[in-house]
């Protein structure tokens, strides 16, 4: 059986990732670590606390970094909610998370597991990189890191270049590029266009408690896209990665391509350059060897099928 430490800054979509995990029978997962992000700690780790309560699960929840290695923490409070879930009253969960560090959660899991963890990363990779730092050995050991990540081959959506995650905290973003864990990232761009939810598509998902749970969450999107776009629709960019970690089917096309995060404080930083290997160069370009792949489509009907059937009875 599959086995997965998922680190997360829980937002809405955060949290609809969360969801289709939790109700997949067939993994096991052995932990959710959090951070500051979206939102404070304090606040993702009551989500990540209440999303694994309205799953009716017993997944332990560690508490990791609260701010970014080498710089002040940037929210997204803007997107999200100051709570992170909209605001709405959803979040009163009733156990507490656990007294051990995730960044010691991560590497006495790893240990226990060599090759076996796979890590999805929903957020800045503060914690994944404190865990490189501190023991490379055993960071070796992770099977697999699954990122929501980067621009894709898209536009940015904090910076011109930057995604939130990256952008948040890039040196921890390039010591989890540079570590030489083979990893899958999703990039920004997948969620949009068809793989949005309409307001109509989030209204379809009131139905059932879950449902309800992930459309009050998410609602708050709506009207920041329409503010933004003159379009109103909820991206779910974390939940679309963790779709493709989980349903490999909906992933149409990727490639191997070798992955350079900027982190000098530039109007580049939190850029990363994603070269695909394949593709010719008029100059030559010695390429180091990658161990990361790009997702570049996905079905975004089978996306929303996953979601929804994780989101029923
Ligand atoms: C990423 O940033 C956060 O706001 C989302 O939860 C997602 O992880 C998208 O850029
Ligand atoms: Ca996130």
């Amino acid at each position: 059986m599959r086995k997965f430490i998922i680190d997360t800054d829980v937002g809405g979509d955060d949290a609809a990732a969360l969801v289709m995990a939790l109700r997949e029978p067939d993994i096991e997962i052995l932990g959710i670590t959090t951070l500051g992000g979206n939102v404070p700690i304090e606040n993702t780790t009551l989500n990540a606390l209440q999303v694994v309560e309205e799953c009716g699960r017993e997944v332990p929840v560690y508490m990791g970094c609260n701010k970014p290695l080498m710089r002040e923490l940037v929210t997204a409070d803007n997107v999200h909610g100051k709570d992170g879930m909209g605001d709405c009253g959803l979040i009163h969960p009733t156990r507490k998370p656990e007294k051990l560090h995730a960044v010691e959660f991560i590497l006495e899991t790893v240990a226990a597991h060599p090759d076996e963890v796979e890590i999805v990363s929903l957020g800045p990779a503060s914690n994944i990189a404190l865990a490189i730092m501190k023991d490379r050995d055993t960071m070796k050991k992770v099977k697999h890191i699954w990122s929501m990540s980067t621009c894709g081959f898209g536009a940015g959506n904090i910076t011109p270049v930057a995604e939130f995650n990256v952008f948040v905290d890039a040196e921890s973003y390039a010591v989890m590029l540079n570590s030489g864990i083979p990893m899958t990232v999703a990039g920004f761009d997948l969620c949009l266009g068809d793989a949005s939810l309409t307001p109509d598509e989030l209204d379809g998902l009131l139905h059932t408690p879950l449902g309800r749970f992930i459309a009050e969450g998410n609602r708050v999107k709506l009207a920041f896209n329409e503010s933004l776009t003159g379009r109103a629709f909820a991206d779910l960019p974390d939940t679309v990665a963790m779709a493709a970690v989980l349903h490999p089917d909906v992933v149409t096309e990727s490639v191997t391509a070798h992955c350079y995060c900027c982190a000098e404080e530039t109007p580049a930083y939190g850029q990363v350059i994603i070269y695909d290997i394949k593709k010719p160069l008029s100059v030559k370009y010695d390429i180091p060897e990658t161990f990361t792949t790009v997702i570049k489509a996905i079905n975004p009907d089978l996306f929303k099928q996953y979601l929804y059937a994780s989101l029923e009875e």
